[in-house]
């Protein structure tokens, strides 16, 4: 299975922080926000990346990550030319995707909690839809998803009126090598962008969407406002600060999958002890 970073978009809830900057590239307490969605790929066991950005930020998003080789994945590129909607991620990663599964993280998506890494369906052979539901006291203002017992779901529903369930959807989407012609297929929406929710319901439809539920054990946040961002950030500082752990490190995550080596993962850190980062990860090498 591949992976694709989403991380266009306008950012129009955070203007004017995004005037001259990607949304993504913005911190989360201590590291740019691209790092968690990249984290959660990585926890699931994808190497191989697609970041898809627009054409003005490409080359900060480039300077940021490479080409992977230093976390032991690859990295690609792709400009989505104006923002027209999620779907469009796997049409505009049709070559990368040559064929595979493929896993996509919204890039202003971030996950943690200890039943977290349990949630990912196997990405060996996968095939069909898997997505995420998490419980909300305001699922108005998500996509709901409804599902049964055995997890196959049953509807969904983009910000109801009246929800059916009170299960938000994340921006995190497992599909099969067939993805691609399944956006291919769909029509834009009234809003004019090809949408994920048309995805996830051709998998429906089929009786092939599977959803597992992540509990109250795991946080996600949709760091897409002000409030959101900083409520992220706090999160992140509080865990970070009681627990001495950093969450959605990419260079740990590399070296605990077994994607670098110790001496690796030494050399990275060195030039970024200043910040406290960097010795982090030493303090991971020498204990
Ligand atoms: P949104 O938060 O829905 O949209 P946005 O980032 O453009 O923000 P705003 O509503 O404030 O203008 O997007 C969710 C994620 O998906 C976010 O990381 C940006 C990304 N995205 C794209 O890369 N391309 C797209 O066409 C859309 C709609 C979103």
């Amino acid at each position: 299975m591949k992976g694709i970073i989403l991380a266009g978009g306008t950012g129009s809830r955070l203007w004017p922080i995004t005037l001259g900057n990607s949304k993504q590239l913005v911190p989360i307490y201590d590291k740019p926000m691209v790092y968690y969605p990249i984290s959660t790929l990585m926890m699931a066991g994808i190497r191989e990346v697609l970041v898809i950005t627009t054409a003005e930020h490409a080359p900060l998003f480039r300077a940021l990550l490479g080409d992977g080789a230093a976390w032991g994945m690859t990295f690609e590129f792709a400009v989505q030319e104006s923002p027209d909607g999620l779907a469009q991620a796997f049409i505009i990663g049709e070559e990368f995707g040559a064929g595979d599964s493929m896993a996509l993280a919204l890039g202003d998506n971030i996950f943690h909690g200890a039943g977290f890494e349990n949630a990912f369906p196997p990405v060996t052979n996968f095939d069909g839809g898997h997505i995420f539901a998490y419980p909300v006291p305001d699922p108005e203002r998500y996509g709901v998803i409804e599902f049964d017992d055995s997890g196959t779901a049953l509807s969904i529903e983009e910000k109801p009126e009246h929800p059916k369930s009170r299960f938000a959807i994340p921006g995190l989407y497992f599909f099969g090598p067939d993805v691609v012609e399944i956006a291919k297929s769909i029509k834009p929406s009234a809003r004019g962008e090809l949408e994920i929710t048309s995805v996830s319901e051709h998998y429906m439809r089929e009786g092939r969407l599977r959803v597992s539920v992540l509990d109250s054990g795991t946080m996600w946040f949709d760091t897409g406002t002000v409030d959101s961002m900083m409520d992220a950030s706090e999160y992140v500082r509080a865990v970070e600060r009681r627990t001495g752990a950093r969450i959605a490190c990419p260079e740990e995550i590399a070296w605990r999958q077994g994607w670098i080596t110790t001496d690796q993962l030494a050399a990275i850190a060195r030039p970024l002890e200043k910040s406290g980062y960097g010795s982090y990860l030493l303090g991971l090498v020498n204990h």
